[in-house]
């Protein structure tokens, strides 16, 4: 029997209460070092069905956590980013090389975070920031792979991120890259779980409304890395997907799995046109 009932009548509805005055993202304006302004709301693109408005989750966040983000003295993500540059530079591996021993300066990678989860010819596949690091340390440089959620990989995805603060999200959707993102919206839109909810229920139905005590938002990928003041360090992508599968009861795909590279590349293209701003600060 085809389950139609509404999401309000589902057993999440319970937890969820219409925000009052704060049911919509606020109207602040972010500018990172008073010197990088970073697009928060923008049209939705095309391909986004049941959105006219896109924002980032640094709309829906306090006035406190907001500001940690606007100067990088305050943001608490930057000290992964200094860990990065540092491993940026270290020789590891048989190869005896370092990351800069190829690519330079990590400035160099400017314009790179915002065009990922990408179709990598040579691999046949779509792959993450985090595939491509650890193919250059397996691969290029003899080293040992990071765990893919790992202190280490993280940290070096938001150095990766830093550089291209400002610039547009602008995933390719077409072309080889098409069959993954048709993967990643199926499962955007699958209910899981003893709540039966799916990402859409809260992040495209519901957001504005408050969840216990969180404002729900977009569920938008543009800020990762994420600092979190909940566990008090970076979070990537798939850790963030994993903790909200499990947050609706249901079993989770492992990070780095081809479901969660998938909707990654997913849930990136409804962000196409926000600017990259990882790392960024949420609760
Ligand atoms: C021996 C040379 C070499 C080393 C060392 C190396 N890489 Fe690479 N890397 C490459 C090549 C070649 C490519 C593929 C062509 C390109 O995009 O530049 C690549 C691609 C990448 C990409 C994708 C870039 C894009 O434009 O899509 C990232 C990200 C990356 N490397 C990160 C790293 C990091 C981080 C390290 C150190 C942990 C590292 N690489 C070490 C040679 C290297
Ligand atoms: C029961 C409701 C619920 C469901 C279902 C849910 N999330 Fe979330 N999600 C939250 C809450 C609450 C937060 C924290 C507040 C916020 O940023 O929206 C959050 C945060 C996020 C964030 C962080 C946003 C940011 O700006 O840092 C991402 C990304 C995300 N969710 C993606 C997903 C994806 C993908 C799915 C489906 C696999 C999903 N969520 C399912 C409730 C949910």
């Amino acid at each position: 029997m085809k389950k139609t009932t509404a999401f309000i009548g589902s057993a999440a509805a319970l937890v969820l209460v219409p925000g009052l005055a704060l049911s919509d993202p606020d109207e602040d304006s972010l500018t990172i070092n008073g010197d990088i302004p970073i697009v928060t709301q923008t049209d939705a693109p095309a391909h986004t069905e049941n959105l006219s408005e896109i924002y980032s989750g640094w709309r829906f966040r306090s006035d406190e956590t907001q500001a940690f983000q606007m100067d990088d003295f305050d943001n608490p993500g930057m000290i992964g980013v200094e860990n990065a540059a540092v491993d940026w530079e270290t020789v590891d591996g048989s190869a005896g090389k370092s990351c800069a021993n190829c690519h330079g300066a990590p400035e160099e990678m400017a314009g790179v975070r915002a065009v990922y989860p990408k179709w990598n010819e040579e691999m046949g596949k779509v792959t993450t920031l985090e595939m491509e690091v650890n193919n250059c340390r397996e691969t290029r440089m003899g080293a040992k792979t990071w765990k893919y959620t790992g202190g280490d990989m993280t940290d070096m995805v938001a150095l990766i991120s830093s550089v291209s603060r400002g610039m547009p999200v602008n995933v390719e959707i077409n072309g080889p890259a098409k069959e993954t993102w048709e993967q990643g919206k199926e499962l955007y839109y699958t209910r899981t779980g003893q709540l039966e909810l799916s990402c859409a229920n809260c992040h495209e139905d519901s957001y504005g409304m408050m969840i216990r005590a969180d404002h729900l938002s977009q569920g938008q990928i543009n800020g990762f890395p994420t600092y979190r003041l909940k566990n008090t360090k970076l979070n990537s992508v798939h850790a963030r997907f994993k903790g909200c599968v499990r947050d609706t009861r249901a079993q989770t795909y492992k990070p780095g799995s081809p479901e969660f590279i998938a909707l990654e590349l997913y849930v990136a293209s409804r962000g196409n046109g926000l600017s990259v701003e990882g790392p960024s600060v949420r609760n």
